[in-house]
């Protein structure tokens, strides 16, 4: 039996405010039918492409209901509105009747994620783009480096076949012919059809910067999403079976925008443009799984790249232990906390620069219910770090209004 899709729809008057940021418990996003809304954010980290003036057919709030975290912008109505309200829980259904919504909202989430990466890399490690396919050679040349050969042979190899007449292209077959006799590389080339494919522990399956056409969904064991920047490896995130990756490529035609590696021996589906379409028809579940899955990335950049605006370090520090609670969905109390992290892998994070890092630890280890305990961040009470993180967002607060106000006095 078909199920009816109820959407309500809501009015607002000229000025009202839809959505609050830092709300809790979003539940339900808008694509509004009449009207104009601004969007705002307390702090504006990036230049919003599109501007931040939405018109019917837009939508706001996706990315708070998909990932049920707190809204992360402010909408307000600038006319009269109507908007039609979708609960998280129609999200299936709506995707059923209307193919092409989802298909907008995917793809807008996609180029989001990218301009996102590419701020949140300019602002922690002040480095440019890695687009081009040149990078493909400094990454397999950061690869042998560290003498994981597998990834280097893999990499090199794709340098050559995508730019063949680039200017390293002797030297990289001069390398690969070196590292040849140590190196495991799994599909090198994709040909035919086959869509499932195992990848041994530590192989690449695909690297920054090579063109993509595929986006897979992990069956079992686990893949590192890793960026090369400024000679380091960046590790964007580790991936589980259930999770999706691969798709930037697939709905944006553009080269891809991190690597890809096994982290044990793993088993992926792979999906092409074709079955994607048809995905997206007939197996709206999987849409909707996406969804959430971009929305949760999103969400997370957003904080990482509003971490970056705080100027003082321990700040930052504070800041990023109370995301990462955030994230995991640890609930705020007084309890005790062993974070999945080291003080090294924190200090990566805000992008903290090694000869900087000790110090500032030792500042956040003035605070006696911070310490580590077998080189994980451990903390005796939760509600301490949302204490300190909304002491120094508040201060810095303070400190831009004072600056503005300066500013202002000198005009
Ligand atoms: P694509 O650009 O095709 O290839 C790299 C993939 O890594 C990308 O698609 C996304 O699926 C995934 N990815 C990119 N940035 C992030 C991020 N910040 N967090 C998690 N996954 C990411």
């Amino acid at each position: 039996m078909n199920n009816p899709l109820q959407l309500s729809l809501v009015n607002f008057k000229k000025g009202a405010y839809i959505i609050v940021e830092g709300k809790q418990k979003a539940d339900c996003f808008y694509i509004i039918r009449s009207g104009k809304v601004s969007i705002s954010k307390e702090v504006e980290v990036v230049e919003e492409e599109g501007g931040n003036i939405l018109a019917p057919g837009d939508f706001f709030g996706v990315v708070s209901t998909m990932s049920s975290h707190s809204h992360i912008e402010t909408a307000q109505a600038i006319t009269d509105v109507t908007l039609i309200a979708v609960r998280r829980e129609q999200y299936g259904l709506l995707i059923e009747r209307n193919a092409p919504v989802a298909m907008k909202i995917i793809q807008q989430f996609s180029k989001k994620m990218r301009y996102l990466d590419a701020a949140l890399a300019r602002l922690t490690l002040k480095s440019g783009d890695s687009e081009d396919i040149a990078h493909l050679f400094r990454v397999a040349e950061y690869y042998a480096r560290q003498s994981q050969y597998n990834l280097a042979y893999y990499a090199y190899h794709q340098y050559i076949v995508n730019s063949p007449r680039g200017q390293n292209v002797n030297l990289a077959k001069e390398r690969m012919a070196k590292i040849q006799p140590y190196a495991k590389a799994v599909y090198l080339d994709i040909q035919g059809e086959e869509f499932t494919r195992s990848y041994p522990k530590n192989t690449m399956i695909f690297s920054e910067a090579q063109p993509g056409k595929e986006m897979y969904i992990i069956q079992k064991g686990s893949v590192k999403i890793t960026k090369i920047q400024n000679d380091n490896e960046v590790m964007l995130a580790l991936l589980k079976a259930g999770d999706m990756f691969g798709e930037m490529s697939l709905l944006e035609d553009k080269p891809r925008s991190a690597s890809a590696i096994a982290h044990e021996d793993t088993v992926l589906m792979a999906v092409n443009k074709a079955n994607f379409t048809r995905m997206v028809s007939n197996q709206p579940q999987l849409i909707s799984k996406l969804t959430q899955i971009l929305s949760e990335r999103i969400w997370f950049i957003y904080k990482q790249l509003a971490n970056t605006q705080l100027s003082d370090p321990v700040g930052r520090l504070y800041d990023a232990l109370l995301i990462q609670l955030e994230k995991l969905r640890i609930p705020i109390s007084s309890e005790a906390y062993t974070f999945d992290l080291g003080p090294r892998e924190l200090g990566n994070m805000v992008g903290l620069p090694k000869e900087e890092l000790n110090l500032v630890l030792q500042k956040l280890f003035q605070n006696s219910k911070v310490k580590i305990v077998d080189n994980h961040v451990y903390v005796s009470d939760i509600e301490e770090i949302e204490k300190q993180a909304k002491y120094y967002r508040k201060m810095e607060k303070i400190e831009k209004a004072r600056r503005q106000g300066s500013m202002n006095l000198r005009k």
